[in-house]
């Protein structure tokens, strides 16, 4: 009886095996094509490999940041900070053009739009600061680009400054853009605009677990962005009254780009990105209340917005509010724009060393003998400003600004 069993079994169990093994090689499959959880930080990419199949998001990795050209607005006298701006854009492999700024003083009362008869001409800095950006939205406008990324000339990023604006894409997209195989429809109820009925807030997401979105076909971040407000020194999460910003937020723990929190700060206070949240979270989400405009993208139809509300209308206020304005439907703004951000920001000051007075072309500080011995630049771990030498070398030994203890 024993000999038919043996011969008869392992025949039978071939069907069997063959289908475990289907079974497990799909399985193993299935595993790369979805996004893991934690999987090492800096490696997320190789991870959501779902999100790329556009390809789109690949241009991230270009000249140009996966924008269609970078601009850098200043005063051309400030030859030194051009100076830097060339390097560090060389050794990060990005194409920039300047544009120029123009000192306050230079622009005609006529120049600049008021909204009401008895309205007061802000300070030179201020005006000089909004002509300058100015100017590079109407380039963008004129030059019918289809987004540009405008940044101050003293700013400052990260090495890894295209890992971090991929995944600030995959986090644009689960905010903004319609879910796979559901036009209409997406992750975030309160998006594009909060109603009546709306939640407070809405559920927050996970980075390492983001929605499945149809891919954007015009632009890596997305089809549906008017500013990418990613170099700022201060944004608060959507207020949960806010009838304008929707409340979608991401949320990515353990982001080694990430200062620790002793080293962060802003000018929102309450600055609940350090007061709610693990050492080294990053959020993603709409921008509220965003300070200072170190950094930041527009899309055509933005820029186009941009033009005809910051542009054309009352200068009121310095440029960032005027953004923020725009933002948020404010002061005789439409409703309806949507800014994206990220906390902590991607673009930061850079100051460097030598007189402090020589920091801000905007507010003058006076000269009061002050002197910085060493050059900084606030939060960014691996800045590149501040890793020229071992750039320059082809060293990889980078200099962590804002290690942990
Ligand atoms: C980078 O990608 C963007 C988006 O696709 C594109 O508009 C831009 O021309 C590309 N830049 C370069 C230098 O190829
Ligand atoms: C601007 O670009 C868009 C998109 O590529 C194109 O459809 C449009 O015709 C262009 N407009 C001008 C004035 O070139």
């Amino acid at each position: 009886m024993k000999q038919p069993m043996d011969l008869r079994l392992p025949l039978r169990r071939i069907p069997y095996g063959v289908g475990l093994a289907f079974i497990v090689v799909t399985l193993i499959l299935w595993q790369f094509r979805l996004p893991r959880s934690n999987p090492a930080p800096g490696h997320i990419s190789k991870h959501q490999r779902w999100a790329e199949t556009s390809g789109l998001i690949r241009d991230i990795y270009n000249a140009t940041l996966g924008f269609e050209k970078i601009f850098v607005v200043g005063l051309p006298s400030r030859s030194d900070r051009r100076d830097g701006m060339v390097l560090q854009a060389a050794l990060s492999d990005m194409q920039i053009e300047f544009i120029d700024g123009i000192q306050g003083k230079d622009v005609p009362d006529k120049a600049i739009p008021i909204s009401s008869p008895d309205s007061k001409r802000l300070a030179d800095g201020s005006i000089g600061s909004w002509r300058a950006h100015l100017n590079a939205a109407r380039e963008i406008v004129q030059r019918n680009l289809s987004s540009g990324l405008i940044l101050e000339d003293d700013t400052d990023w990260d090495i890894r400054i295209r890992d971090q604006l991929h995944d600030f894409a995959l986090s644009a997209h689960a905010l903004t853009q319609p879910l796979r195989g559901r036009p209409g429809v997406y992750a975030d109820s309160t998006y594009p605009q909060p109603s009546e009925d709306s939640p407070e807030s809405a559920p927050e997401t996970d980075f390492y677990r983001l929605p499945a979105t149809t891919p954007p076909t015009t632009s890596p971040y997305g089809d549906n962005w008017d500013v990418l407000w990613i170099g700022h020194c201060g944004m608060h999460f959507p207020f949960h009254h806010s009838k304008t910003v929707p409340k979608g937020r991401v949320i990515r723990l353990d982001d080694e780009t990430v200062a620790p929190k002793k080293n962060l700060w802003t000018f929102n206070i309450p600055f609940t990105l350090k007061e709610s949240y693990p050492e080294h979270t990053r959020a993603y989400h709409h921008a509220q209340e965003g300070v200072c405009t170190l950094g930041y993208a527009l899309s055509q139809r933005g820029a186009r917005k941009l033009l005809h509300e910051v542009g054309l209308k009352g200068v009121t206020d310095a440029y960032d509010i005027l953004l923020r304005f725009f933002c948020e439907g404010e002061k005789g703004r439409a409703a309806g724009r949507q800014c994206l951000t990220t906390q902590p920001a991607l673009f930061h000051h850079h100051r460097t060393a030598g007189r402090v007075n020589g920091m801000s072309d905007i507010s003058n500080h006076g000269d009061n003998g002050e002197f910085r011995e060493k050059a900084i630049t606030d939060m960014v771990r691996w800045s590149v400003r501040l890793n020229v030498e071992a750039l320059l070398e082809g060293r990889t030994d980078f200099v962590d600004q804002f290690p942990d203890e």
